[in-house]
């Protein structure tokens, strides 16, 4: 806090309105940092909400909408994509693997240097802490998971996806939504909550509690919201797998947000409700 401003605050004298304003920032810039451990951004990030999407390289809303037919078929067009800049660098694209009609979707970012080389989602050091914390609860890739990621290619350095290349892969994994039909979205990070409902919120506000997918294009709306009972796919944010790596205090809301999907799930599927009685 700068000099002025404490000797103000601590003397008590009153604030020019630029020194309110001063103040007001540190505040806020204080409170991205305690709730969620760093400055999150001020725009809402751009995802399907963009006028013209033709414009930013992606595909239309017709072609996400009517596209590939099989989750094989978006994983045949995902690896042929030449749709943004990330299809120059990428070593492999990374469609996503899991099973066919999965209880949940994991989406997080985008792939790493582990998932670029082998072509497989969350396949390093925060994949292998993923599947720990699925199979707590009761949840397998290759049983009733499905894992995504918002963009299929790797950003170089493991910078976060820029918009238009955000905007380029949107139709595929709103084409995998609408195919696979999760009973529940679990978003694995800061980026991926934001991204799917389309908010500037820090993970830190948004963990644990669900949300419900914004997207504007009501084309692809209605085809990603609505579950196969015809309510719109709930929307769990959580902590990424490779926060938790960085900082063990996260790992306690962490499991708090794994119980929360596990409670949702039971009321949701009376089979997993069984297979998993007695976990927790
Ligand atoms: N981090 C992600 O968000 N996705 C991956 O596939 C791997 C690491």
């Amino acid at each position: 806090m700068s000099l002025a401003l404490s000797s103000i605050l601590i003397l008590n004298k009153p604030m020019t309105a630029e020194q309110k304003s001063d103040a007001a920032r540190l505040l806020d810039i204080a409170g991205d940092y305690l709730r969620d451990g760093y400055r999150r951004d001020r725009e809402a990030p751009v995802f399907l909400s963009d006028p013209s999407p033709q414009e930013r390289g992606a595909a239309s809303v017709a072609e996400a909408a009517q596209g590939p037919d099989t989750p094989d078929a978006v994983a045949e067009a995902i690896g042929g994509c030449t749709g943004c800049q990330l299809c120059k660098t990428r070593t492999k694209a990374v469609p996503g693997e899991g099973a066919g009609q999965p209880l949940v979707l994991v989406v997080g970012e985008g792939p790493g240097a582990d998932e670029d080389a082998s072509g497989r989602p969350f396949v390093g050091k925060a994949g292998q802490l993923l599947d720990k914390m699925l199979a707590s609860i009761g949840l397998f890739r290759d049983t009733n998971c499905f894992i995504a990621n918002v963009v299929k290619c790797r950003p170089p350095g493991n910078r976060d996806p820029q918009p238009e290349e955000i905007a380029a892969c949107a139709p595929f994994l709103a084409r995998q939504i609408a195919l696979l039909r999760p009973l529940v979205i679990l978003c694995a990070g800061r980026f991926a909550a934001q991204t799917l409902l389309h908010t500037a919120e820090g993970i830190g506000r948004l963990r644990g509690r669900f949300g419900v997918y914004s997207a504007e294009y009501p084309a692809i709306t209605d085809h990603v919201t609505l579950g196969s009972s015809g309510v719109p796919i709930p929307i769990l944010p959580t902590y990424h797998p490779s926060a938790l790596l960085r900082d063990e205090t996260l790992k306690r809301p962490a499991w708090e947000d794994l119980k929360t999907l596990r409670a949702k799930l039971v009321e949701m599927d009376d089979t997993y409700a069984r297979e998993t009685e007695g976990l927790h």
